[in-house]
């Protein structure tokens, strides 16, 4: 059985054919990041027009690589939730388009769901049921997994996600977008106890949730000031933005991993799964698995070419296909995050 996956939530366009084995025959991801580097972050109406323009050849190359035709497909899944409105209706539109042409079913993918099962898909083992910790550009939750399909909410952000936090002090030191991965480099060899930046909720240990506008806005006042001066326009010494790039990172990484212990604790559940974007950065890998080795705790992270958005997380459908979980040609999308127990087609509780 082969599945075609779409995954249009944000700023990649990427698609995947995947068997109900879990293999991945073909896979395509199409970034946008040269288009939104000079506005520093995503711009949503851009990113839309570009999945637009992308989406067919990125198909007609997963394909080509696959050594499949169309034809050959048994059912074409997309991520209708989490993410950018415009974003989703255009991967929305395709699998549609396909679903109907082919006679084929339609197969709904929650993104956030999809970004655990890459630790399944990875691992090649079961992992649920877990706790969950996505962080992204987009989210940063816990959630308790009793299965691939069956989230609960347990925390998360109160403001910004972690991803976006990353992002924007990036580009306060003027380091290039995107900014995750510029900052992880930045941050090498520099003392992440050079500044003490503020870790939200970590005095209140039974609550799950985060917060990094805070920091952030610490951050900004340690390199500007609270004036209007702009934090980019500052010429920092190499030795400085070092230090502030790894004493930011320290900070979210501390609050990340304590409150994923907390989740484990309390939830009761001795196995953790990592994904999204920020699970590829190196201090947060290293400082999950040692404590994991710690409190004995079975760790998934998602291996870092599945942490960014990807189409072969997409695999989750296979899941949902087994269990007959098939969607009707108006499926909608639904750019909101799940609030609570959710499955991919209606996500907000
Ligand atoms: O999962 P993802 O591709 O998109 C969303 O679903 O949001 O995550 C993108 C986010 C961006 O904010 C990016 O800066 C961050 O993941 N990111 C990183 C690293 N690589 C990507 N953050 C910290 N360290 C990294 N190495
Ligand atoms: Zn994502």
């Amino acid at each position: 059985m082969k599945i075609l996956t779409l995954e249009t939530t944000c700023d990649e366009t990427a698609a995947a054919v995947v068997t109900d084995r879990l293999e991945v025959l073909g896979s395509v991801t199409a970034s946008q990041d040269d288009l939104h580097r000079r506005f520093g972050g995503i711009v949503p109406e851009i990113a839309s027009r570009a999945h637009l323009e992308r989406i067919l050849p990125v198909i007609d190359e997963t394909l080509r690589r696959a050594g499949i035709a169309p034809g050959d497909l048994d059912a074409v899944a997309v991520a209708n939730t989490p993410g950018l409105a415009g974003s989703l209706l255009v991967g929305l539109a395709a699998a549609k388009t396909l679903a109907l042409c082919l006679g084929i079913p339609l197969v709904a993918v929650n993104h956030l769901q999809a970004h655990i099962y890459a630790c399944r898909l990875a691992s090649g083992q079961e992992v649920f049921p877990c706790v969950g910790l996505i962080v992204s550009g987009g989210h940063t939750s816990l959630y308790r997994c009793r299965g691939p399909l069956d989230f609960e909410l347990l925390g998360a952000t109160i403001d910004d996600a972690a991803g976006e936090a990353f992002d924007k002090v990036a580009s306060m030191l003027g380091l290039p977008y995107p900014g995750g991965p510029s900052l992880q480099r930045a941050a090498e060899g520099g003392n992440p106890q050079a500044y003490r930046f503020p870790r939200a909720f970590l005095n209140d240990p039974k609550r799950l949730d985060f917060s990094f506008s805070g920091l952030k806005t610490a951050v900004r006042y340690a390199v500007a000031g609270p004036g209007k001066l702009d934090p980019a326009r500052i010429a920092l010494a190499p030795r400085e933005k070092a230090d502030l790039a790894a004493s930011f990172q320290e900070a979210v990484v501390d609050c990340l991993v304590a409150k994923a212990l907390v989740a484990v604790r309390q939830v009761g559940l001795k196995t953790l799964c990592v994904g999204g974007g920020v699970a590829a950065n190196a201090r947060l890998r290293q400082r999950l698995s040692e404590e994991a080795d710690r409190e004995r705790i079975a760790l998934y992270v998602a291996p870092v070419w599945l942490c960014t958005d990807n189409a072969v997380m997409g695999a989750i459908a296979v899941e949902r296909h087994r269990a007959g979980m098939h969607e009707p040609l108006d499926l909608d999308a639904f750019p909101g995050p799940i609030r609570t127990r959710a499955t991919a087609s209606k996500p907000v509780g």
